[in-house]
């Protein structure tokens, strides 16, 4: 049986939008929950900043959330998790909090030794975090790590097909698409171009990201906590964020309605 704290909600925050991707996936594996989402979109992008810059911003987007009483938290953020999960988690060990690393692992684990491509932020490709993952998977793939800065900035605006983006994107890919297999989507922001990102690859590239793993994962989490909804129906989702305005609490909405396949 649930107890008040099921009903509290569940906060997931990202540097700007690009989180919506994993908040859909939340979404999809647990609709009775309430989601509280931040986008700290007058920081975006944080990919690019200093470790301790990325470091404190995140602590005060958990500290907002819980203040927003929240019973656990999703940093839908490959970046704010190589930079803080590790010190979150020290923080508060009593909440579930489950960050995002890029989904090498069954992009590796693929049959015959696949070239892959890992698209992240400058941030998280040289982190320590994407060092140690990358080593784990070596054996199995070639792993190229491509830093993407400016792709972020286009989801941002709420670019996400046009022919500026798609000229970026095939100037980005094109010394890699003869020799990869796979491309795994590493910043949250990035589902929001796979179609592009697919086009310009060809049918034959598998591309992969990790929002439906998190969320299992914070399902996961929840249950272990007692804390699943026992709530009927389908749970609310609130937008907040940093740039307080209508417009992007509309581009936030519209993104969570937005099909990725
Ligand atoms: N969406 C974030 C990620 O998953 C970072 C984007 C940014 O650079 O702010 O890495």
């Amino acid at each position: 049986m649930g107890n008040a704290k099921c009903d509290q909600p569940v906060g997931v925050f990202d540097s700007g939008v690009g989180g919506i991707s994993v908040l859909k996936e939340l979404y999809q594996v647990m609709p009775q929950e309430h989601y509280i989402y931040f986008g700290d979109s007058k920081n975006a992008p944080y990919g690019t900043r200093p470790v301790e810059e990325i470091r404190s911003l995140t602590i005060a987007n958990v500290k907002f959330l819980l203040e927003q009483g929240v019973k656990g938290i999703v940093v839908a953020c490959n970046t704010a998790t190589a930079a803080a999960v590790r010190t979150l988690r020290g923080m508060y060990p009593d909440i579930p909090l489950v960050g995002i690393e890029p989904a090498v692992k069954p992009a590796a684990l693929q049959a015959g030794h696949p070239t892959i491509l890992v698209m992240a932020t400058p941030m998280t490709i040289s982190g320590d975090k994407y060092k140690t993952l990358m080593m784990r998977y070596e054996q199995k793939a070639d792993i190229i790590g491509l830093p993407c800065p400016g792709l972020v900035e286009f989801v941002e605006t709420g670019n996400t097909d046009g022919a500026d983006l798609k000229v970026f994107l095939e100037n980005l890919l094109a010394p890699y698409l003869r020799e990869i297999d796979s491309i795994v989507l590493g910043c949250t922001h990035y589902p929001f171009v796979r179609r592009l990102i697919q086009e310009i690859a060809g049918e034959r590239v598998r591309i992969f990201d990790g929002g439906n793993g998190t969320a299992r994962e914070m399902r996961r989490r929840l249950k272990e906590a007692g804390l699943l909804s026992a709530h009927e129906g389908l749970g609310t989702v609130t937008f907040e964020n940093s740039l307080a305005s209508e417009e992007e609490i509309e581009l936030s909405r519209t993104l969570f309605q937005k099909n990725l396949f």
